[in-house]
C-alpha cells in the first residue's frame, strides 16, 4: 500500500529517499515519485515504473536536494498514472510550485473540499483525493505552515499520514497523522519522516511513533510535535536497536519461498519456552483479563481471519468458550450485541491493517474493553490500541502473501487455547503434556513436510494449466482450506473457492467436471470417513483430487485420485503442518506461470485504507 519517506537534512537526500522506497517496495504500489527541494526551486519526478526507473530519472535530469518527499501509491482515488502519483503540488499565481505533498489514506470529504475552492485560482492536474489537500493548504497557508497544516486538518474527514513542504518556509517538513501509520526517525543533523521504520532504520537512532491528532514541524536538529487537543507534546522515543535488518532473499528465488522455508524458526521461536508451559506463559498481568471472560470475539481480515476461524475450533474445544469470528470490515458496519465479559482478540500481521483497527475501536466503543493482539509487529497500532499483546516471532514478512505469519499465528492461537483451557481447569495433566510434546516437535514436524516440495511441483504442473480450482476440508482443516485457495488466487491468479465438504452437495458440486482439480485437505481425523464420502461425490462426476493425507488416512493414489503423504497425523495442530503443502502448491504454480509473486497484481502488504 502507499509508503511516504520524506526527509530534512544538510546532504543530498535524493539516493536515501529512493533507497527507502525500495525497502517499501514489498508493500505493494502502482506508481512513484519523489520532490527535492533546491536553489529555492522544487523540483519532481515521477514514474508508473518500479522505483530504480526513478532514480534512473534523478540521474538523467541531475535533480538532487537536502529535502524531499518520497511516496509509493497504491491507487485508491484515480486511475495509477503518471498524474495521480505523488508528490502532489500547489503552484502561486505564476505557475511555480510552492507546497509539495505525499499522503498515505483516504481524504473522503474530499469533493466537497474541492467544490470550496475558487475554481480558477487552482488547476487540478490529477484525479486524487491529495491533490485537493495540497490547493486547500496552499489556499489557507498564512505565512506559517506549521499552523496551516493544524487549522486544514480539522476539515478533514477520513484516515491520512502526510507529508507536506512549502517553499516559503524551506527550513521545516510538517507531518500528520490520523488513522495511518507515521513515524518520526532521529537521525544525526537530519530527521526524517515514514510510515514504515523499515524505510529509514538504518539512518537514524531513534523513532517516535506518532498518535492521531498529531502535527509534527520537522527541522534538522528539532522536532515540535503537536496532539489532537493542540498541546505541545513529547512522544516516547523508541531506539532503533530492536529494528529488524534489511531483508535479503539468500539462496531463496522469492520472498514467499524464503518464508515458507522460515516457518520451523518462526514457529519454535513463537513457541518460547513450550516446555515451561504454564498458567503464566503470557505473563502474570492475564490473571485477571483471562479469568474474567466467558467470551472471545476475533476481529481479522484475510488471512489471519483464517487463523481466526482455526482458533474458535481450538478454543471452543479446549477452553469451552464461546468464540465468535468477525471479518473486521463487516463487524463495523453492523449491529451486534456486545457482551462485555468478551475477550477481543485482534489478529493481524502487520498491526496496520485499517479494518482491523476500526472494529477494534468499534468493538471498544460498545463496552468490550478486554483487548489482546495477536500481531507480527511490535508498536504497530493495533497492538498499541488493545491493553495485552502477543507478538508472533515470524520476523518481517514481505511476500504480500502471508505465509509464515499465519504458521505463526496459529501457533500463538493453540497456545492460547490451552492457556485459557487451564485457567479453567480443564486440561488433564496427560492432554497437557502431549499438546506440549507435539508443538516442541512441530518446527521438525514443518521441516518434513517442506521435503515435499518435489511431490507438489509435480502438482503444480497441473494447476498452471487450468483456469479453476477447488479446496475442500473440514472441521478445523476447513480454514486451511480457505486459507489454500486464497494463497492460489493471491500469486496465480487462478480462480479458487474453498467449500467445507459436507457443502459441495448444496451448491458446489455443479462447477465439478473433469476440468477442475479439486484440493482436499484429509487429515486422519474423526471427520475423515465423512470426507471420503464427499471426495467420491467428486470422482463420480469425473473430477480430479489431489490429496493431502497421512498414513492414517489409507487413501491411495488411483486414476484420478493423487495423494501426498504428510507425516503422522499431529491431532489438534495438523492444520498448521497442511497449511504448508497448500502454500508450497500456490509457490510452484505461480513460478511456472510467471506472475509476480511476491507483488500481486492489485494487491498491497499493509492495507491501511478501509
Ligand atoms: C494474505 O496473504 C493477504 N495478503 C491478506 O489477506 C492479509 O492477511 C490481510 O490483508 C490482513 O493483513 P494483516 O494480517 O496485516 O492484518
Amino acid at each position: 500500500m502507499c509508503g511516504i519517506v520524506s526527509a530534512i537534512s544538510y546532504r543530498n537526500i535524493a539516493f536515501t529517499l529512493t533507497e527507502g522506497l525500495l525497502r517499501l517496495e514489498y508493500r505493494g504500489y502502482d506508481s512513484c515519485g519523489i520532490a527535492l527541494f533546491k536553489d529555492g526551486e522544487l523540483t519532481r519526478v515521477r514514474s508508473m515504473k518500479r522505483v530504480s526507473d526513478l532514480e534512473k530519472q534523478l540521474l538523467d535530469c541531475r535533480f538532487d536536494g537536502c529535502i524531499g518527499l518520497a511516496h509509493t501509491r497504491w491507487a485508491t482515488h484515480g486511475i495509477p498514472s503518471k498524474y495521480n502519483a505523488h508528490p502532489h503540488f500547489s503552484r502561486d499565481k505564476f505557475g511555480k510550485p510552492t507546497i509539495a505533498l505525499v499522503h498515505n489514506g483516504i481524504i473522503e470529504n474530499y469533493e466537497e473540499l474541492r467544490n470550496s475552492l475558487d475554481k480558477d485560482s487552482y488547476d487540478f492536474e490529477s484525479q486524487t483525493d491529495t491533490e485537493v489537500l495540497a490547493h486547500l493548504l496552499n489556499d489557507f497557508y498564512d505565512g506559517d505552515i506549521f499552523r496551516t497544516v493544524l487549522n486544514v486538518t480539522k476539515l478533514l474527514k477520513g484516515s491520512y499520514a502526510i507529508a507536506v513542504f512549502c517553499s516559503n518556509e524551506p527550513d521545516r517538513i510538517i507531518g500528520a497523522r490520523q488513522g495511518s501509520p507515521l513515524i518520526i526517525g532521529i537521525g544525526v543533523d537530519e530527521n526524517y519522516l515514514s510510515s514504515d521504520s523499515l524505510a529509514i532504520s538504518d539512518k537514524i537512532k531513534d523513532l517516535i511513533y506518532l498518535e492521531d491528532g498529531d502535527i509534527v514541524e520537522l527541522k534538522r536538529k528539532s522536532i515540535n510535535i503537536i496532539d489532537s487537543n493542540g498541546s505541545y507534546v513529547e512522544r516516547y522515543k523508541h531506539s532503533v536497536n530492536n529494528i529488524i535488518a534489511t531483508p535479503n532473499l539468500g539462496k531463496y528465488r522469492h520472498y514467499m519461498q524464503k518464508e515458507i522455508f522460515e516457518q520451523p524458526r518462526a514457529v519454535a521461536d513463537t513457541l518460547h519456552n513450550v516446555d515451561n508451559l504454564s498458567h503464566d506463559f503470557f505473563g502474570q498481568d492475564y490473571y485477571d483479563l483471562f479469568n474474567n471472560i466467558d467470551s472471545v470475539l476475533i476481529v481479522a481480515c484475510g488471512t489471519s481471519y483464517y487463523a481466526g476461524m482455526t482458533a474458535k475450533y481450538w478454543i471452543e474445544s479446549l477452553a469451552k468458550i464461546r468464540v465468535d469470528v468477525e471479518i473486521a470490515s463487516e463487524y463495523i458496519y453492523r449491529d451486534s450485541v456486545p457482551n462485555p465479559n468478551t475477550l477481543v482478540l485482534a489478529i493481524s500481521q502487520s498491526g496496520e491493517t485499517a479494518d482491523t483497527l476500526s472494529a477494534l475501536k468499534h468493538a471498544k466503543s460498545l463496552g468490550l474493553k478486554n483487548t489482546m493482539a495477536i500481531c507480527n509487529m511490535n508498536n504497530s497500532a493495533i497492538v498499541r490500541e488493545c491493553s495485552f499483546s502477543y507478538i508472533t516471532q515470524a520476523g518481517i514478512e514481505i511476500g504480500v502473501a502471508s505465509t509464515k505469519a499465519f504458521t505463526t499465528q496459529l501457533t500463538a492461537l493453540f497456545l492460547l487455547s490451552i492457556t485459557l483451557a487451564r485457567y479453567r481447569s480443564i486440561l488433564g495433566k496427560e492432554q497437557e503434556v502431549a499438546y506440549c510434546r507435539d508443538l516442541r516437535h512441530l518446527p521438525s514436524a514443518i521441516g518434513s513436510v517442506l521435503s515435499l516440495e518435489p511431490l507438489i511441483m509435480e502438482w503444480a504442473k497441473y494447476f498452471a494449466h487450468k483456469g479453476n480450482s477447488l479446496f475442500l476440508g473440514r472441521g478445523r482443516h476447513y480454514p486451511i482450506a480457505l486459507e489454500g485457495a486464497l494463497k492460489m488466487k493471491e500469486v496465480t491468479y487462478i480462480h479458487a473457492e474453498a467449500y467445507p465438504a459436507g457443502e459441495l452437495k448444496h451448491g458446489p458440486l455443479a462447477l465439478v467436471s473433469e476440468h477442475m482439480p479439486v484440493v482436499v485437505v484429509a487429515p486422519s481425523d474423526r471427520l475423515l470417513e465423512k470426507l471420503k464420502s464427499n471426495m467420491q461425490e467428486v470422482r463420480a462426476r469425473g473430477g480430479n483430487l489431489y490429496v493431502l493425507a497421512d498414513k492414517g488416512s489409507t487413501i491411495s493414489n488411483d486414476s484420478g485420485i493423487n495423494v501426498i503423504h504428510m507425516p503422522e497425523y499431529y491431532g489438534m495442530i495438523s492444520p498448521i503442518l497442511y497449511t504448508v503443502p497448500l502454500q508450497l502448491l500456490a509457490y510452484h504454480t505461480a513460478l511456472i506461470l510467471g506472475t509476480d509473486i511476491d507483488k500481486p497484481r492489485n494487491l498491497a502488504k499493509s492495507v491501511t485504507v478501509e
